[in-house]
């Protein structure tokens, strides 16, 4: 089995010095990497910035911007077998990068923004028989709109994790996530650690695998 895993935030720079991005750590996707080289699948780590050590043996291709990401995906997605979204892509980049650190005076004038490609939706046309996983990152109707999300961006599966708890989300080993695919019954799986959460993944994809 060879699976395409992101992970990590992306930065979207409007000078040299500042950029915006979110609080992701990468934990969530490394642990899905890690998880999926212990059970010897092929596993391409396609990161943003984060300040964890790649698993041992896996394929590391680091990117910073949306952009990057969604070009790296792109280039190296043929081949794989499955595909876990698990970065927390930014939707939107300044319109303008400086070249030189903006002035004060100059910040309010330079934060006009626009969107940022759709990963999942732009590569969409290159799924064929693969299996994607996307995540889903809400503060509220987490329901709703993971299922808005799994049909929108014709996903196999979908993660649903409230990133407003303390104890699951961004940054923290823990999560608590509904897996809400479209042939079978929504499963809410109690607070555990993210390595675990990983296994219940790449169960369901090996399960998926071995059906077809
Ligand atoms: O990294 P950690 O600190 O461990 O935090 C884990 C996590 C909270 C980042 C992770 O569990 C998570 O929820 N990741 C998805 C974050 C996110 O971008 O969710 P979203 O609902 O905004 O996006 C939905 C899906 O579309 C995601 O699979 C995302 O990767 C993808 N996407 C989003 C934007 C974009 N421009 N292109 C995309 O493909």
């Amino acid at each position: 089995m060879k699976i395409l895993v992101t992970a990590g935030p992306t930065r979207e720079f409007l000078d040299p010095v500042r950029f915006l991005s979110n609080r992701s750590t990468g934990k969530m996707g490394y642990a899905v990497a890690e998880r999926a080289i212990a059970r010897g699948f092929e596993t391409t780590l396609v990161s943003g910035p984060v300040a964890l050590a790649p698993p041992a043996g896996a394929k590391l291709v680091s990117v910073v911007s949306a952009l990057e990401m969604l070009e790296a995906v792109r280039e190296a997605l043929p081949g794989h077998d499955a595909l876990v979204m698990a970065a927390a892509v930014a939707d939107w980049r300044p319109v303008k990068r400086s070249v030189g650190k903006l002035k004060k005076r100059e910040m309010s004038t330079c934060l006009e923004l626009e969107q940022n490609p759709d990963i999942l939706t732009t590569l969409q046309p290159m799924k064929g028989r693969g299996i994607w996983v996307g995540f889903a990152a809400e503060t509220s109707r987490l329901l709703d709109e993971a299922k808005s999300k799994l049909l929108r961006k014709s996903l196999d599966m979908i993660v649903a994790n409230d990133v407003s708890q303390t104890d699951a989300g961004f940054e923290v080993d823990t999560n608590r996530v509904v897996l809400l695919s479209r042939n079978e019954k929504t499963r809410f799986l109690p607070l555990m650690q993210k390595i675990e959460v990983a296994d219940c993944i790449l169960d369901w994809i090996e399960d998926q695998k071995n059906m077809a």
